[in-house]
């Protein structure tokens, strides 16, 4: 099938991109000029595992295309995707949808022929709808929801095996075009399943918020081990191990971040204000989040003082997980401003190179290499979890035999660190 993604960041790329490699021809739009100059000079635009390799070939291969020639991409598509942006709005709860909506005036100026009309970008419920408006002669499209579930650091593997897909549409003959177009997902396990529009368009606000909920209440559970001196690690494998709860998603950590639970927790207290609906529940995750960020600041004071002038503390990887070079609502993004401003001395690690959030920070250093980083250390901050820090040896890369470790993700424990005299905190276990 011929396909068009709009919007060619963290969604648009990888879906296009792993579309092009299941067999279709997808042209990648963006309006953004030096994404798609970088992408048509053989560079990604995002870190993500093995997509620069899949881009390379399936460009090669000429199923893969990138321009920011809208009209012409359109005209050559049968099914339009739509994966631009949908923040919140600016110190609101509800969703910026004007990316979407200015995406759908185009789609109406410039499309030829009989289309369907996907929104892969999580939109709030009635998004269609709206959409159905803009586009003045509806009967040349059919809008429908097909909500992405990927997971940044993961996205291939995700696309490539997704638990499931949602189609969500008010018009029949779509979910047969749909299906033939995921049929090799489909025929691998992937569940295919079918709703209504304004259906598929809640699924994905649900799941997402459902899921920030199981780590808000793991990281909760986590505080109250740290009072009773038990090991969360154990909690999390005691409760998971009861299908009906679930192992995944109980990995206590500093607050979850990222470009979707926050925004989509807000999103989706918004629709239910709308609906006036009270998520309380959802809106206790939202204040609980918060309410970590800071009692991490709080732990950093009784780690090493109330005056915090001069100490040198080190960040581990500032992303808000593993394998993406993504910063938005990192955790990272409050804590390093903050040391920084109560005159403590940052510097970082971090995979994915130096950050630009940072840049405007005097005394907030990027380092490109661990042991540099680490060398004269009073306290290292394991931020995020990438694979090279799971096994390093403190004790030789920091000169500073004072130094304390605050392990933010429980990649070691209390008795191998005691092992080699290092003062070591983590979350949700016991504080020796
Ligand atoms: P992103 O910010 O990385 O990418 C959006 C892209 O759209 C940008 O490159 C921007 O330049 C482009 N754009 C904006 N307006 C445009 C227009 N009129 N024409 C052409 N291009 C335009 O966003 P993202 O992280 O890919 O998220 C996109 C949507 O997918 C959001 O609704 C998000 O909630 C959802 N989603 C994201 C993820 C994820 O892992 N990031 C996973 C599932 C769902
Ligand atoms: C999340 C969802 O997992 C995807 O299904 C969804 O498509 C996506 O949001 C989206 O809508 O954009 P993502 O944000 O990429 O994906 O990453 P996650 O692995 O879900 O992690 C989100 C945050 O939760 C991170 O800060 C992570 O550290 C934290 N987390 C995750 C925990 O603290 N504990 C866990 O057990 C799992």
């Amino acid at each position: 099938m011929n396909l068009c993604m709009i919007g060619t960041g963290y969604v648009g790329l990888v879906s296009g991109t792993c579309f092009a490699d299941i067999g279709n021809t997808v042209y990648c739009v963006d309006k953004n000029k030096d994404i798609i100059n970088k992408l048509n000079s053989g560079r990604s635009t995002i870190f993500e595992p093995g997509l620069r390799e899949m881009i390379k070939e399936n460009y090669r291969s000429k199923r893969l295309f990138f321009t920011s020639n809208i009209s012409e991409a359109l005209n050559k598509s049968d099914i339009i995707f739509i994966c631009v942006g949908t923040p919140s709005k600016k110190n609101s709860l509800s969703v910026d949808l004007s990316y979407i909506f200015d995406v759908a005036k185009e789609i109406s100026k410039f499309s030829n022929k009989k289309k369907i009309i996907v929104t892969k970008s999580t939109v709030p419920v009635g998004t269609g709808d709206s959409i159905e408006k803009i586009l003045k002669n509806k009967k040349k499209f059919t809008v429908i929801s097909n909500p992405e579930f990927l997971r940044e650091g993961e996205a291939i593997r995700d696309f490539r095996y997704p638990d499931r897909i949602i189609i969500g549409s008010n018009e029949e003959s779509s979910f047969k075009t749909m299906k033939k177009l995921y049929l090799p997902l489909i025929n691998k396990g992937a569940k295919y399943f079918t709703t209504n529009r304004r259906g598929a368009e809640l699924i994905k606000y649900a799941s997402n918020a459902f899921l920030a909920t199981k780590i808000t209440f793991i990281n909760e559970i986590a505080n109250l081990c740290e009072k009773t001196g038990i090991n969360i690690e154990d909690v999390s494998l005691g409760m998971g191990s009861d299908v009906r709860i679930g192992s995944r998603f109980l990995r206590a950590g500093p607050a979850y971040g990222g470009s979707c639970f926050p925004k989509d927790t807000k999103g989706l207290v918004s629709i239910g204000n709308k609906e006036k609906i009270d998520l309380s529940v959802v809106k206790s995750v939202i204040k609980s989040n918060e309410k970590r960020k800071k009692l991490l600041l709080n732990r950093v004071h009784d780690i090493l003082g109330k005056n915090i002038k001069n100490k040198k503390i080190v960040f581990l990887g500032v992303t808000f997980k593993p394998n993406t070079d993504d910063m938005r609502d990192s955790v990272s993004l409050l804590m390093v401003p903050y040391l920084h401003n109560r005159g403590a001395k940052i510097l970082y690690y971090e995979p994915t190179g130096e950050k630009k959030e940072f840049t405007k920070l005097k005394n907030c250093k990027y380092y490109n290499q661990i042991h540099l980083v680490c060398q004269d250390a009073d306290l290292i901050i394991l931020h995020t979890e990438w694979d090279e820090f799971k096994s390093l040896d403190f004790s030789k890369m920091v000169k500073n035999k004072k130094f304390k470790l605050y392990d933010l993700r429980n990649l070691y424990n209390h008795s191998e660190m005691s092992k080699n005299k290092i003062k070591y905190f983590s979350i949700g276990r016991p504080v020796y």
